[in-house]
């Protein structure tokens, strides 16, 4: 914080002692006395007279000296200079100037000056003096009493001053690294990395232009960010946007062209300078902040103009910087954590897969189970973190299945007693898989449970009704489903009426009645276009193989 310049004679200072009845003034090395408040008549001559001034003038070295200490000027006329703070170092003597305060005493009836000044000014002393309320004339010892204590008033009233100027200060440096901490923090919830990178990028920008007061403000990623996939070229706005997004996206284009690979924020004034036709239609004045990552700039963002026509604040431009900085953390960990959910999503499908593929009946059913669970999710009002976290649970269901004899698992016909208790374990046999990997654990419950029955009679605990966790009654329901609406090694796909009464009527048997209930009225046209895009590729491995 900056140190805190209080006036010489502040409004409290003034206040007391114009109640006190103590007239004051500023007196400059020249002599020449200012005063700060309304003077008497008689101060009045005698500080305007010449010959005063002079002999102010020759003193003031000894005024600079004696803070608190009365100064005897003429005869009846004392100077109290009162403390101030100390000379600026680019201040020089001479335009120093003493605060005093003025002390008429007793003797000045007796004065030589005055009648010296009274006749240059063709006065009549008797009419002079009747001017002055001669009980208010000192003592000269109330005259050391009384600027004893006026040079302490001075003194307390400064640091008064000083303290609440400090606390003002203070305040206003609070209240603006809160609205940092405000911002910061709303962006920090908004950084959950299951939030996509664009939803955060737009909500940034609002949140920005909302907190700095601009009238329109543009976040934009330059075009060819290889590593930033989708985001690349893309233009956010927030504001009363003075024009589309492509003249905006055109207006940033040229600002990098304009200023070069800046990194520090700019705020330009005059934007007719700048060769960009037009700009200087839109905006009066333009806040500029790279985005920089790893020390490349990859993007801008771009405001114009204070809603309150204020000027744009270094404050705005930090603010600005501390978001972008924070916004290229997120960008970065947004871009680890997609290739990182993209290899595990991957590699969890090339494993499905490969189960799926021990028989060619259930070829893709792990893909249709995760999509129908999470469409069911999704509709039955689940958090979109707990929709993906079925979505997955969803694809490795049936992962326990790599433990269960391939000759029983593609047996066409019927299975035996003891062949199906074989195909009964496969619940377990995933559970146990899952369990040695940590980040899968909350997946369990879906793998172990779906075949658990509404009316406890499932397996492989014959638990009922709520007690069957969700992620298990939800993809039971979507497993079934698709066993349904599939071709099995035993039977024909059944008709999607008959598989939705079918669901109907085993609804508070099978099957959770209230998820039935929400199952039924999904959308079936994403579902059946994954059924024939499976076929399809099924078709083609099996017609590749034939040739082979
Ligand atoms: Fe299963």
């Amino acid at each position: 914080m900056r140190p805190i310049q209080v006036p010489i004679f502040t409004d409290r200072l003034i206040e007391r002692l114009t109640a006190l009845q103590i007239s004051a003034c500023l007196v400059s090395s020249n002599g020449v006395c200012s005063p700060v408040c309304d003077l008497r008549p008689i101060e009045r001559m005698i500080l305007g007279a010449p010959a005063f001034r002079s002999t102010v003038a020759r003193l003031f070295e000894q005024l600079s000296e004696r803070a608190g200490q009365p100064v005897k000027v003429w005869p009846g006329v004392y100077f109290v200079p009162l403390p101030s703070q100390r000379r600026r170092r680019s201040q020089s003597a001479a335009e120093t100037q003493i605060p005093v305060a003025i002390l008429c005493g007793q003797d000045l009836l007796d004065s030589e000056h005055m009648h010296l000044l009274c006749d240059q000014q063709k006065m009549d002393m008797t009419a002079a003096l009747q001017q002055i309320d001669r009980t208010a004339l000192l003592s000269p010892t109330e005259i050391s009493r009384l600027a004893l204590s006026l040079g302490w008033m001075k003194q307390d009233s400064v640091e008064l001053d000083r303290r609440v100027a400090e606390l003002q200060a203070m305040s206003q440096h609070l209240a603006e690294s809160y609205e940092e901490l405000s911002l910061m923090y709303k962006l920090s919830s908004n950084m959950m990395v299951n939030q996509t990178p664009d939803s955060f990028l737009g909500n940034a920008c609002y949140e920005l232009q909302q907190v700095v007061g601009l009238r329109w403000m543009v976040l934009q990623i330059a075009d060819h960010q290889d590593n930033l996939c989708l985001l690349s070229g893309q233009v956010f706005n927030a504001g009363q946007m003075p024009t589309g997004k492509r003249a905006l996206k055109q207006i940033g284009l040229q600002l990098i062209e304009e200023l070069g690979q800046i990194t520090e924020p700019v705020v330009l004034d005059d934007l007719s300078r700048l060769n960009i036709p037009g700009l200087d239609t839109l905006a009066h004045h333009l806040l500029v902040v790279p985005l920089v990552r790893e020390g490349v700039p990859f993007g801008l963002i771009f405001g114009a103009d204070k809603l309150d026509d204020s000027h744009i604040s270094s404050i705005d431009s930090k603010l600005c910087s501390s978001l972008a900085s924070t916004m290229s953390i997120f960008l970065q960990n947004a871009m680890l954590y997609e290739d990182m959910q993209s290899m595990f999503l991957g590699t969890l499908h090339a494993l499905t897969s490969s189960i799926d593929a021990k028989d060619s009946y259930t070829h893709g059913h792990s893909e249709r189970v995760a999509l129908m669970s999470r469409n069911l999710a999704k509709a039955a009002g689940l958090d979109d973190f707990t929709c993906e976290r079925i979505y997955v649970s969803g694809l490795v269901h049936d992962v326990g299945k790599i433990g269960v004899p391939e000759s029983v698992l593609c047996k066409p016909g019927r299975l035996t007693f003891e062949e199906f208790e074989l195909i009964k374990q496969h619940p377990e046999i995933g559970a146990k898989i899952l369990q040695d990997i940590r980040q899968m654990h909350d997946l369990i419950p879906g793998v172990l449970y779906h075949h658990e029955r509404w009316d406890g009679n499932g397996y492989p605990h014959g638990i009922a009704g709520n007690d069957i966790p969700l992620f298990g009654r939800v993809i039971g329901l979507a497993d079934a489903f698709d066993a349904m609406s599939t071709n099995r090694t035993y039977r024909r796909a059944l008709k999607h009426e008959d598989v939705m009464a079918e669901i109907q009527r085993c609804a508070g048997t099978q099957f959770d009645p209230e998820l039935a209930k929400v199952f039924t009225e999904l959308d079936f046209g994403p579902f059946f276009a994954m059924v024939q895009k499976h076929q399809a590729a099924f078709e083609e491995g099996v017609t590749t193989e034939d040739e082979d």
